[in-house]
């Protein structure tokens, strides 16, 4: 997080773009999609729900679809909750907004990913 701050810094001059009105208004996205999780399951689970969320939205780009994993979306668990009816038997995981993106510059910024050397090790 502290990398994507000052990649943020560097890209955008202040004012430039608005990322709290962008979170505060949800993205702007057409779709939200809320992945839960049923309260009995093992901690394993939680690797499913990574998962299952990496897949879903590589298939939204696939399907020409932009797309944000948000935990802006579930900041409010409770009123996500009532709305979307979802049973207190399940937790509230992660939101996914979906949609066609805009031409605001905030879509285009994309932060440096760590190389293949800084995240694995390998051994003969
Ligand atoms: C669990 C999780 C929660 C996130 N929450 C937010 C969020 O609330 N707001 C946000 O702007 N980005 C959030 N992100 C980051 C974005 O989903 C995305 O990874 C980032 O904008 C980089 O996009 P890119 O990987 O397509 O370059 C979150 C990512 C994850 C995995």
């Amino acid at each position: 997080m502290a990398a994507w701050t000052t990649e943020f810094k560097q890209r955008f001059k202040p004012g430039e773009v608005d990322f709290r009105k962008s979170q505060a208004e949800l993205f702007n996205a057409q779709a939200l999609i809320y992945i839960t999780l049923p309260k009995d399951l093992s901690l394993w689970s939680v690797h499913d729900i990574g998962a299952f969320t990496q897949t879903l939205v590589l298939s939204a780009t696939a399907q020409g679809l932009a797309s944000i994993t948000a935990y802006e979306l579930v900041k409010f668990p409770t009123l996500v909750k009532e709305i979307m009816a979802i049973p207190d038997s399940e937790t509230l995981a992660v939101g996914v907004a979906l949609g066609y993106a805009s031409t605001d510059p905030l879509n285009s910024f994309s932060p440096n990913k760590l190389t293949l050397e800084q995240i694995a090790t390998f051994k003969d």
